[in-house]
C-alpha cells in the first residue's frame, strides 16, 4: 500500500517553524490497490508513472530490488512486441544497422553495476525558496543495479565512425505529448564518454536488470544505461541510435534538463545540457520526524560519489549539532565506480537536536555544499541534508 506521504520539508517546517512555500504536502497520488507492475514505491503521478521508495526501504540493500526501485517517465511505457523490435543505428557511420534482439545479443555480454539518479532528485528542497516545476521528489530517485548488455562502443565500431562523429543520440520508442505534437524522449552523450576504453563499458545498451528481462518500466527491451551522468541520458525502450557531429536537438538535451533561473529562450540558449552528476546522498533512517530517546542514535543513509571515472566517497559525516561539530560514518555494503556508497553512524543526540545534518566529500574534490543556488527546474539539488527528529 502507497503510504500517504508527508514530505520532508514540510516536516521540517512542523519540526521549526521556517515558513516553506508551495511544498508538496499529501501531493502524492495514493491507493490501496497493490502496484500492477509490482513497484512498492510512492507515486508522485500514476499516468505517466514516477515514483520512488521510501528512504528506509532504499539503503536495506546495496543493489536495489526492481520493486524498490524508482520510476520516471515522461509518457506511458510503449507497448513493444520484442519480436518485431528493431534497433537502427544511423548517422556519421560507415554502414547504417538495423538491429533485432537476435542479432544484438551475439556482441559481447558486459555487466555493469551503476546507480542512475535523476537530476531532480531531492527537487523539493528547493520549494522553501520557490516552487520548483516538475515531478516532486524527495531523496528516493535513486538506485543501485547490476545492467547486463552490450557495450555501445562494439556497436559503433562494427557501423564505422566518420571522422566528424562527435555525440551520439538516443531517441526512445515513447510518445511524450508536448503541445501540440507527440515527441520521443531523447537526447545525447559525447562520443569520448562512449569510446573510453576502460574495463567495463561507458555506455551501455541492456536488456536486463538485476539478472532479469529488463522490465516494463525501465525500458524494455532495451535501454541505454550511462554510468556516471545523470538517468535523462541512459534513455528507456532505446529505438534509434544516430552518430553526429553536434548534440541532440530533442527537447530533453536541447532544452530540459539545464541549471537556469528561468526557462526564458535566452536562459536556455546560455545553459548547457547537463551530463555528469555531482556528489549527493541523503540519511535514510530514521525517518523524518522521528521520536528518538537522546543518547546514541543510529542513523544509515547514502552517498553517490561524482559521476567521474574512479571517484569514491571519501568522507561522510553526521552533525547532530546543526554543523558545529561532525562526527564520520563508517561505510558499508560494497565500493565501487558509479555506485553508492552506503553508510552508518551512531551519533549522539540531545533533547536539544532537532535535526541531524549529512555532509560528504569525494575523493576527485566533490563535496556536498552547504546550499545550492535555486533553479527553475529543481536539479542537482545536494546541499547538506538535513533530516528534522524529535529526541526526549
Ligand atoms: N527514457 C525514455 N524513453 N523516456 C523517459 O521518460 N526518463 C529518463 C530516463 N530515460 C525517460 C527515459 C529519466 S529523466 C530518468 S531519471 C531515467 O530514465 C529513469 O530511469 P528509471 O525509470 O529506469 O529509473
Amino acid at each position: 500500500m502507497n503510504p500517504i506521504y508527508l514530505s520532508r520539508r514540510k516536516l521540517i517546517t512542523a519540526a521549526t517553524g521556517l515558513a516553506v512555500t508551495g511544498t508538496n504536502f499529501l501531493s502524492a497520488e495514493t491507493s490501496a490497490e497493490p502496484d500492477p507492475l509490482g513497484k512498492e514505491l510512492i507515486f508522485r503521478t500514476n499516468d505517466p508513472r514516477n515514483g520512488e521508495p521510501a528512504l528506509s526501504r532504499l539503503v536495506q540493500s546495496w543493489i536495489t530490488p526492481v520493486k524498490d526501485f524508482y520510476v520516471r517517465s515522461h509518457a506511458p511505457n510503449p507497448e513493444i512486441d520484442a519480436g518485431k523490435y528493431l534497433l537502427k543505428v544511423e548517422g556519421l557511420v560507415a554502414k547504417p544497422l538495423t538491429l533485432d534482439l537476435s542479432a544484438l545479443k551475439r556482441f559481447k555480454r558486459h555487466k555493469v553495476v551503476a546507480t542512475l539518479t535523476c537530476a531532480g532528485n531531492r527537487r523539493t528542497e528547493f520549494n522553501s525558496e520557490a516552487k520548483v516545476g516538475g515531478v516532486q521528489w524527495e531523496a528516493g530517485a535513486i538506485g543501485n543495479a547490476e545492467w547486463s548488455g552490450f557495450a555501445l562502443s562494439d556497436v559503433l565500431k562494427k557501423a564505422g565512425l566518420q571522422d566528424q562523429a562527435k555525440h551520439v543520440w538516443f531517441e526512445g520508442l515513447d510518445k511524450i505529448q508536448r503541445k501540440e505534437t507527440t515527441i520521443p524522449f531523447g537526447g545525447s552523450i559525447p562520443l569520448e564518454k562512449v569510446m573510453q576504453v576502460a574495463d567495463k563499458p561507458e555506455a551501455l545498451l541492456a536488456d536486463q536488470m538485476n539478472g532479469q528481462t529488463l522490465p516494463a518500466d525501465h525500458g524494455y527491451p532495451l535501454r541505454a544505461v550511462v554510468p556516471g551522468y545523470i538517468g535523462a541520458r541512459s534513455v528507456k525502450w532505446l529505438g534509434k541510435i544516430i552518430v553526429s557531429d553536434r548534440p541532440s536537438p530533442n527537447h530533453y538535451l536541447a532544452n530540459a534538463y539545464k541549471i537556469v533561473k528561468s526557462t526564458s529562450p535566452i536562459d536556455l540558449a546560455e545553459a548547457g545540457p547537463i551530463y555528469r552528476y555531482p556528489i549527493n546522498g541523503a540519511i535514510a533512517t530514521p525517518e523524518a520526524m522521528a521520536s528518538v530517546s537522546h543518547g546514541l542514535l543510529d542513523v544509515t543513509g547514502y552517498v553517490l560519489p561524482t559521476g567521474r571515472p574512479d571517484t569514491q566517497a571519501q568522507r561522510i559525516e553526521i552533525s547532530s549539532d546543526n554543523g558545529l561539530s561532525w562526527q564520520a560514518a563508517q561505510t558499508f555494503g560494497k565500493t565501487s565506480e558509479y555506485c553508492w556508497q552506503l553508510w552508518k553512524a551512531r551519533i549522539p543526540v540531545s533533547t536539544s537536536t532537532t535535526f541531524l545534518t549529512l555532509r560528504a566529500f569525494d575523493s576527485s574534490g566533490g563535496f556536498m555544499p552547504r546550499r545550492v543556488p535555486w533553479n527553475a527546474k529543481g536539479y542537482l539539488q545536494n546541499s547538506w541534508y538535513r533530516l528534522p527528529i524529535k529526541v526526549s
